[in-house]
């Protein structure tokens, strides 16, 4: 692998053909808000806090590792050298945290999903000089984003920044749970072997039904890898996407997400978690699955209901759960999805690989230097602004 300098990240990068972070917004600019705080109130030296999480021992293995305290997105130098302060932490919770001590002069904050800094409404009143909330990643639900408009601050996320990685991540647990892979592995390690016990629930993927809830950039991208292996593919969003792309895909829409769940043998969730969201998988909806589901989710914990997930899996309704999001993060020690039978679960790992790390960093650098030119950001990128939520989160 290539080996770089992380403090001189490339600022863009392509998505999908597309250039994510460079386009000129000027179109999108709009008449001042009149809110308290404004964006771009001020030149001068800012005070940035930055919540990741610790890498210890692992922070000098690898020169592109940026995504942690340590590395700190490589933008250290870069913002010093311009005569701001940067203070970076992982230390996020209680009222005498690190971060809470920083809040009410901070300007900026920015986290990542995988370590988030949860930005409450009370965190919001004490920090009277914050203007801007960065995601570097992306799903900014760790904010309370009505707080957050209500206050005029400006959230913002990479949009697009880690959807690859998210996608392989979820090909990946697919067929983790379809070939029973994770008691295998135990076996390995354990000294054992016994056939049976992993193949009397072992499957092929070709010829599965797999719904994903959500299609849009990790929706798709997932869509267009399963492709190859011959599935029944199915989709539901609140939007349908155009002829073209459900021929590139070869996925079917279900308007009616109640409708697909009893087709599919696996589902894959890929919406943001807001107030529509929240809570979407309790009891009743995971009832109308088919029994013996597999499902796989990387979008956000809370999208399940935590102990329907649990009993779901005990029973065997629900006869594998894979995904990497939890709530809270860290999960505790006494999270019941660490203890239900047929899980593979893992902490929030599939966006911040090396790859993604470099490219939310660059973003994120991107976004700092539009915020001191009093520039617009990428429109795709702002989740709040001028008091405003972004169209799903609404
Ligand atoms: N685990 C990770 O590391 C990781 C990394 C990136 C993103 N994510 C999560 O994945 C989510 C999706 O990311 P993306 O880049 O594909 O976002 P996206 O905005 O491109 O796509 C989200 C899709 O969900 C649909 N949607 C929104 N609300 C809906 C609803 N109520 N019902 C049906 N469909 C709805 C939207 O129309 C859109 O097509 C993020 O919001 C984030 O929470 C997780």
């Amino acid at each position: 692998m290539e080996k770089s300098n992380p403090n001189k990240i490339a600022i863009n990068f392509s998505i999908q053909g597309t250039t994510a972070i460079a386009a000129s917004q000027s179109s999108l600019l709009s008449p001042a808000p009149t809110f308290a705080r404004h964006l771009h109130a001020s030149g001068g030296s800012k005070k940035i806090v930055g919540v990741f999480y610790k890498a210890n021992e692992y922070a000098s293995s690898n020169p592109n590792f940026v995504g942690c305290v340590e590395g700190a997105l490589g933008i250290r130098e870069w913002l010093e050298s311009q005569g701001h302060q940067y203070i970076v932490t992982d230390d996020k919770e209680g009222p005498d945290s690190e971060l809470d001590k920083h809040i009410p002069d901070l300007h900026v904050l920015i986290t990542t999903p995988f370590h988030p800094a949860y930005v409450t409404a009370e965190r919001i009143k004490k920090a009277k000089n914050l203007q801007l909330l960065l995601t570097a990643g992306i799903g900014s639900d760790h904010v309370d984003l009505n707080a957050a408009a209500a206050a005029g601050l400006t959230v913002a996320e990479v949009t697009g920044s880690n959807v690859v990685s998210v996608a392989e991540d979820e090909l990946m647990r697919i067929l983790v749970l379809v070939r029973n892979f994770v008691p295998g592995y135990h076996q390995a390690i354990n000294g054992e072997w016994n056939v049976a016990g992993i193949a009397h629930r072992a499957y092929d993927l070709e010829g599965k039904t797999v719904g994903t809830v959500g299609a849009g950039r990790i929706g798709r991208l997932l869509l267009q890898r399963l492709k190859p292996f011959n599935c029944n593919l199915l989709y539901h969003d609140r939007l349908k996407m155009s002829p073209e792309l459900e021929r590139q895909t070869g996925a079917k829409f279900e308007e009616d997400l109640d409708a697909m769940l009893p087709k599919c043998d696996i589902i894959v969730i890929n919406m943001p978690l807001t107030d529509k969201t929240r809570g979407f998988f309790d009891k009743d909806r995971i009832a109308k699955c088919k029994k013996g589901v597999l499902i796989v989710n990387n979008a956000r914990a809370a999208i399940m209901d935590t102990q329907a997930v649990a009993d779901a899996c005990s029973s065997g309704h629900i006869a594998g759960y894979s995904g990497d999001v939890w709530h809270p993060q860290p999960a505790p020690k006494d999270h019941p999805w660490r203890y239900m039978p047929n899980h593979a679960m893992t902490p929030h790992i599939s966006g911040t690989t090396i790859d993604a790390q470099l490219r939310y960093a660059a973003g994120t650098k991107d976004m700092l230097e539009r915020y001191f030119k009093g520039e617009e950001f990428p429109a795709q990128n702002y989740i709040v602004r001028e008091g405003k939520l972004a169209s799903q989160y609404q």
